[in-house]
C-alpha cells in the first residue's frame, strides 16, 4: 500500500552492503597480527584489495546522501541542517581513515619479507578496528536520528519524489 513507503527500506541494502564490507576489511585486517610474520605482505594485499571494495561501497553511499538525501531533507525539514553539517563532517573523516589505512597497508605490501614491522601491523590492526566501529556507528546515527525523522514527517508525495530522485541518476563511484 502506498501509505507504507519506507525511506528507510528503500536505502537499507546499500547501508548493509557498506556495512558488511567493513566488517569482512576488519576480519582481514586482524590476520595481519595472527598470521603475523609469515604471511603479512600477503595479507596486507588483501586487506587493501577489501578497503578498496569499501572505499568505493561507501563512496557511492556518502555521494548519494550529500547530493540527493541531505539536500531534499534540509529543504523540508530546516531542524535537521546542524544534524546533517554533522553527517558530512563524518564523512569526510571516514574517507580519511580510509586514506590513512591504505598509506598503511602500502607500507606494509612493499615491506622486506625479512623484517616484520610489528609497529606499522598493529597502527594498521587498530585503524580497521576504529573504522569498522565508526562505519557502524554512523549508519545507526543517520538511521535512527535522520532517517527515521524523514520517514515519520514526510508526506507519502515528499517520500515518492525523494525515491524518484534517488533512482533519477546514477552516483558516481569516486568521491
Ligand atoms: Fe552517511
Amino acid at each position: 500500500m502506498a501509505a507504507q513507503i519506507s525511506i528507510q527500506d528503500s536505502l537499507t541494502e546499500s547501508r548493509k552492503n557498506v556495512l558488511r564490507k567493513a566488517i569482512v576489511f576488519d576480519e582481514s585486517a586482524e590476520k595481519l597480527r595472527f598470521e603475523g610474520k609469515a604471511r603479512f605482505r600477503v595479507n596486507a594485499g588483501r586487506s587493501a584489495r577489501l578497503l578498496r571494495a569499501l572505499e568505493s561501497a561507501l563512496s557511492v553511499e556518502t555521494r548519494l546522501e550529500e547530493e540527493k538525501l541531505f539536500p531534499y531533507a534540509g529543504r523540508r525539514i530546516p531542524r535537521l541542517e546542524v544534524l546533517l553539517y554533522y553527517f558530512r563532517t563524518e564523512h569526510g573523516e571516514l574517507h580519511a581513515q580510509i586514506q590513512k589505512l591504505k598509506f598503511l597497508l602500502h607500507l606494509l605490501e612493499r615491506s622486506s619479507a625479512a623484517v616484520f614491522p610489528a609497529q606499522v601491523v598493529q597502527e594498521a590492526r587498530l585503524g580497521a578496528m576504529r573504522l569498522a566501529a565508526h562505519v557502524a556507528e554512523h549508519i545507526r546515527q543517520e538511521d535512527e536520528e535522520l532517517i527515521a525523522a524523514l520517514d515519520a514527517e514526510f508526506h507519502l508525495s515528499e517520500k515518492k519524489a525523494f525515491l524518484r530522485l534517488v533512482r533519477s541518476r546514477p552516483i558516481m563511484k569516486r568521491r
